[in-house]
């Protein structure tokens, strides 16, 4: 059996020493043969830069995908395309810069990973993710042995439409974005583990990974405030799927959350 670990939403400073101190012990605890993480909120909750995406590679990383705060980072459109084991969102328009997948090798096994945003309650320009994952899949099958999809959206009825509509063509479809994780892993019938939030790796004592205070006060006055990421609870959220590597389907998937 393969295991692939997903560790979700990479959230500021906090998020990435728990990421980059725990990364390399998880692979030896659990028997982790491929590590793919979103690093969207990497950088001070919002985006990422270049050296912080190096080190998480460097740190034991194989993969990172982005989300809808792909490019909160200024000069990242212009780095984005050297690093080959980053990828943007599949479904964002063609002229974007950066990788649309990152092929990851482990034991001779080849895993594709690529992720679609949602389209509802999501604010981007982003193509249906039906359609892109479905156009996705029939490109990656002959290059991987395994494809994984990554659902970066906010409504977990799309996520679970996004996960039925794969089941049997990909071997996993894990969701991201809210920030908080969900009590349905699980492995759908046709071979396909499923997650619909991984959940953030970052402060949990927060708002979705920022102070709580200013994001209170927002929500009753309006008043626009700096969100500055939280400190308290600091957990690795990450979904863990075991795959059967003669049929590149699912046997298990289990959320894990790591604490210091
Ligand atoms: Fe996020
Ligand atoms: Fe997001």
């Amino acid at each position: 059996m393969l295991k692939l670990l997903f560790i979700g939403d990479i959230v500021g400073k906090p998020g990435r020493e728990i990421a980059e101190e725990r990364v390399q012990r998880l692979r030896r605890e659990l028997g982790i043969d491929f590590v793919v993480a979103n690093g969207e909120n990497a950088a001070a909750g919002s985006g990422i830069t270049g050296s912080i995406a190096r080190s998480l590679l460097e740190a034991g990383v194989d993969a990172i995908t982005l989300g809808d705060h792909v490019w909160d980072q200024r000069g990242w459109e212009n780095e984005i395309g050297e690093l080959d084991r980053v990828c943007r969102p599949a479904n964002l328009p063609a002229s974007c810069p950066g990788w649309d997948h990152v092929l990851i090798e482990s034991r001779g096994f080849k895993v594709a990973v690529f992720t679609v945003l949602g389209r509802t309650y999501m604010n981007l320009k982003a193509e249906c993710p039906f359609l892109c994952a479905d156009r996705m899949v029939e490109r990656l099958k002959g290059q991987a042995d395994a494809i994984l999809c990554e659902v970066h959206a906010e409504a977990t009825s799309e996520k679970q439409a996004l996960g039925w509509h794969l089941d049997g063509r990909v071997t996993a479809v894990l969701g991201t974005h809210t920030h908080v994780p969900t009590a349905d892993a699980c492995v759908l019938p046709k071979g396909t583990a499923f997650l619909c939030d991984v959940g953030m790796t970052g402060p949990y004592a927060s708002v979705l990974g920022r102070e709580v205070a200013p994001v209170v006060s927002r929500f009753m006055d309006g008043m626009p405030r700096r969100f500055e990421v939280a400190t308290g609870d600091v957990r690795l959220s990450a979904a863990l799927v075991e795959i059967d590597p003669s049929m590149a389907r699912a046997t298990r998937c289990e959320l894990v959350t790591v604490r210091p």
